[in-house]
């Protein structure tokens, strides 16, 4: 189960209507089935980190709410856990180690955890670097390693705030493509945040398109293309163009 209701979510910082109060999303709402990708796409400040972590449980939404089946997200827990931008793995723990922390906290059993870890070392790929440190692995096995540790806990729906941003083009791509292959093999309901146009229709089942700030749906868009995307096809083209446009809007407007 991982059913992913955003409803009329709203939030201020600051004090409402007070000098210097920023409103990042203004009645943000849209559902996204279980076990479907969503890709959140918009410009730098439109609001997409606030609604991840809304999604989080680590802020709070000033109106509205964020459900999973029907549950209100009101607090961090494994259910929903997030994989940030510059990994944030412990360093001083190996990859196993790393990925399985979570279990730990959440009273696995040792035989499990093990049986479980080394399952999603295999996922991801990282059999043989079990017990290396995390500064001795490429940002690509890092962001590797990420992902392991957060399905680790068979969350019901994993948060991702541009995980590729610190990546090499061709480390990027690369590690886009592994991602749908995980996803594939064990699907999950995702929400992945981005501002590339690209990276949202490599990915994503659903992309909804924010406006600047402050942050509302734009557009929500099906992506109904079959995997892996080809790049060169009219029908890539095409979403390519009309997310293009729908973003550029937004430049305009704000202009
Ligand atoms: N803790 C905060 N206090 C005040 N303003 C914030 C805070 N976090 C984010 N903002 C503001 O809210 C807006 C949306 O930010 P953010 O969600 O980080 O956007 P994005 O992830 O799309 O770049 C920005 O204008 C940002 O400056
Ligand atoms: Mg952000």
């Amino acid at each position: 189960m991982g059913q992913v209701a955003v409803s009329a979510v709203s939030k201020i910082y600051g004090e409402p209507g007070a000098i210097g109060s920023v409103v990042a999303l203004d009645n943000v709402s849209f559902e996204i089935p279980d076990n479907r990708f969503c890709a959140i796409l918009g410009h730098s400040g439109c609001g997409k980190t606030t609604l991840l972590n809304i999604a989080a449980g680590f802020e709070q939404a000033t109106k509205g709410v964020v459900t999973v089946d029907g549950t209100p997200i009101r607090e961090p827990g494994w259910q929903h856990t997030m994989i940030f931008q510059d990994y944030a793995l412990f360093p001083w723990m190996s990859v196993a180690q790393n990925i399985a922390f979570g279990l730990e906290m959440k009273n696995i059993p040792r035989p499990e955890r093990e049986q479980v870890t080394r399952h999603h070392i295999e996922l991801v790929g990282l059999q043989g670097f079990e017990h290396k440190l995390p500064h001795h692995l490429s940002g690509g096995m890092r962001q590797r390693v990420a992902i392991a540790r957060a399905l680790a806990v068979c969350p019901r729906v994993l948060l991702m705030d541009e995980p590729f941003a610190a990546l090499d083009a061709q480390n990027r791509s690369l590690m886009q493509d592994e991602l749908v292959c995980i996803w594939q093999r064990e699907p999950k309901t995702v929400l992945l945040v981005t501002h590339s146009i690209d990276e949202a229709i490599k990915l994503a089942d659903y992309i909804v398109v924010m406006t600047r700030r402050p942050g509302r749906v734009k557009s929500f868009i099906e992506v109904d293309l079959p995997r892996p995307r080809d790049e060169d096809s009219a029908a890539y083209a095409k979403l390519k163009r009309r997310l293009r446009m729908s973003i550029h809007d937004e430049i305009s407007d704000d202009q």
